[in-house]
């Protein structure tokens, strides 16, 4: 038996405006979506960006539904118009931020786990790292290097 350590490393900037401007930029397009959403249910809003290798920027919001788990996250509806419009086209960045109108949400707002889930096969697939940023709508803003290293000991296509 042995214990081993499992470290993920992150890079937390104190607001939007210590990032690099061009993520920057990606953050003011995951606003955008953001503000787009459909959260009547939840109030809760989160915008997710996509920047592909093409350049191509996806746009993702969340889209509830009075049948609550027919609802789908940001960051699926980003990652599936992405490989459903530029199949094997790859993804190099991914930024999310979310928003509520019950509460301020100032904490950064990672992915959930099935969006995790969902994008590890698009990261595994593309051979190369998709860097994520992700915050709330004010505040500290959490940068991975990839999305594996949010998702330890994942599931993946070789156990089939
Ligand atoms: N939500 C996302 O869009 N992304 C996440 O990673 C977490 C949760 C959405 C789903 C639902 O519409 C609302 O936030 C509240 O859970």
């Amino acid at each position: 038996m042995k214990k081993i350590d499992v470290v993920a490393t992150a890079t937390i900037y104190e607001d939007v405006s210590e990032l690099p401007s061009d993520v920057q930029t990606l953050m003011n397009k995951a606003v955008e979506a953001r503000n787009q959403a459909y959260a009547p249910y939840s109030k809760f809003k989160v915008g997710a960006a996509l920047l592909l290798e093409n350049n191509q920027v996806i746009l993702g919001s969340n889209q509830e539904n009075a049948a609550y788990p027919s609802g789908m996250c940001a960051e699926r509806v980003a990652i599936w118009k992405a490989g459903s419009d530029y199949p094997g086209v790859k993804v190099k960045q991914l930024v999310i931020t979310a928003s509520s109108t019950n509460t301020k949400v100032d904490r950064p707002v990672g992915p959930c786990g099935a969006c995790r889930q969902t994008l590890s096969e698009y990261e595994i697939n593309q051979k190369e790292p998709i860097e994520i940023y992700f915050m709330g709508e004010v505040g500290k803003v959490v940068k991975t290097a990839s999305l594996l290293s949010l998702l330890p000991f994942s599931f993946d296509s070789t156990y089939l």
